[in-house]
C-alpha cells in the first residue's frame, strides 16, 4: 500500500469540478484501481471446484503474491530514472500501482485462508525472506529478468483464466471470482512493462532466457513444497482419491498447465514479445463486463473513474 500511495503523490492531480486530469496509469491504459473485496468467513473453504487439491494449490498461489508482487515492483522501479520514454514511464508507474494493489488484497485473501486453518502468511513471510536474500546477492538486471519470467507466467495464467469459462465457473464463492478475475485483467494491461523495461536496460536474449530456466526450477519447487504444507495443514495430504483428480485435472492431457505449454514456449523465442499474444479485444471485453454499472466489479471499485 505505501507503494501505491508513492505511485499515486506522483502521478495525481487534484481533480477539477468539471474536468480530472488523467493519472499517469490512465494515460497508459494501465489504471490502477483501488478495490475493497470483502472475504466473508462462510466463504466455502473449498471455493475452486469444491476440491481440497485445487482449492489449496490456488491458495498456495495466493500466498506467494504480497512479498511476490512487491519484489516485481521493485526490481522495475530500481530502472525507473533510467527511462526516457515518455509512454513507458507512464506505464511503470500504472505497473507499480496495480501490482501494490494486488498485494493488498491478496493479503486480504490469505487472512481468509488462514481462518481456515491454512499457513498462507507463513508460506509468504519465507518467500520475503528468499527474496530479501535475492536483492542482495543479485545485479538489479537479473531481479528485474526473474521478474520478466514470472510476470510471463502470470500473464498466461491470466489469460487462461479470461478465456476459459469452465475455469471461471469453477471458483464458486463470488468474491473470490471477483479477485481472481481482476487480477487477471491488470495482469495482462501490464504484462509488457517489466518486459519493456528490460529490453531498454540493455537486457539480452540469452540472460532472459537462462533466467526463466532457472525461474522455472524455483517456481515448482516453491509452489509445489508450499502446496504440500497447506495440504498437510488441511489434513488432505493422503487423500489419494481427491488428489489424484486435482492433479489430472492441472497435468493430465486436457489439465490447464499442458494447454498453457505454448505459449511458455513462446517465452524461449528470440523475437518474443508479450503482445505478441494478443488479448487486446478480451480485455476490452472483460473491462466491459466487469467495470461497466452492474458489471462484476461495480460494487468493488472505489475510484471507477479509473475504470
Ligand atoms: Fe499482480
Ligand atoms: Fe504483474
Amino acid at each position: 500500500m505505501t507503494q501505491l500511495s508513492t505511485a499515486d503523490k506522483s502521478t495525481d492531480t487534484q481533480p477539477h469540478p468539471q474536468q480530472r486530469r488523467q493519472t499517469a496509469g490512465e494515460r497508459a491504459n494501465i489504471p490502477p484501481r483501488r478495490m475493497d473485496f470483502e472475504f466473508a468467513e462462510q466463504t466455502p473453504r473449498y471455493w475452486y471446484r469444491n476440491s481440497p487439491f485445487l482449492t489449496t494449490f490456488w491458495s498456495t498461489l495466493s500466498s506467494l503474491f504480497p512479498e511476490g508482487e512487491t519484489f516485481f515492483v521493485d526490481s522495475v522501479r530500481n530502472f525507473r530514472k533510467d527511462i526516457t520514454d515518455p509512454l513507458l514511464k507512464d506505464q511503470i508507474s500504472g505497473f507499480i500501482g496495480q501490482e501494490a494493489m494486488h498485494s493488498k488484497e491478496h493479503q486480504a485473501f490469505n487472512d481468509l485462508a488462514e481462518k481456515h486453518g491454512l499457513p498462507a502468511n507463513k508460506l509468504d513471510k519465507e518467500l520475503g525472506v528468499l527474496l530479501r536474500f535475492a536483492r542482495k546477492i543479485l545485479p538489479a538486471k537479473h531481479q528485474l529478468a526473474v521478474t520478466v519470467a514470472l510476470e510471463h507466467y502470470t500473464a498466461i495464467l491470466a489469460e487462461q483464466l479470461l478465456r476459459d469459462p469452465s475455469h471461471q465457473a469453477n471458483i464458486q464463492d463470488p468474491e473470490a471470482l471477483k479477485l481472481w478475475m481482476w487480477h487477471a485483467l491488470e495482469e495482462n494491461e501490464h504484462k509488457v512493462v517489466a518486459y519493456d523495461v528490460y529490453r531498454q536496460v540493455g537486457g539480452g536474449y540469452l540472460h532472459r532466457i537462462f533466467t526463466m530456466l532457472v525461474v522455472t526450477l524455483f517456481f515448482f519447487a516453491i509452489v509445489g513444497s508450499g502446496h504440500l504444507r497447506l495440504l498437510a495443514a488441511d489434513k488432505k495430504l493422503f487423500d489419494i482419491k481427491g488428489n489424484l483428480k486435482g492433479f489430472w485435472y492441472l497435468w493430465g492431457p486436457k489439465g490447464l498447465f499442458p494447454k498453457l505449454l505454448p505459449q511458455y514456449l513462446d517465452f524461449f523465442r528470440p523475437g518474443f514479445h508479450p503482445n505478441d499474444h494478443d488479448t487486446v479485444q478480451l480485455l476490452d471485453d472483460w473491462r466491459g463486463k466487469m467495470l461497466s454499472p452492474g458489471g462484476l466489479l461495480a460494487d468493488q471499485i472505489r475510484n471507477p473513474q479509473r475504470s
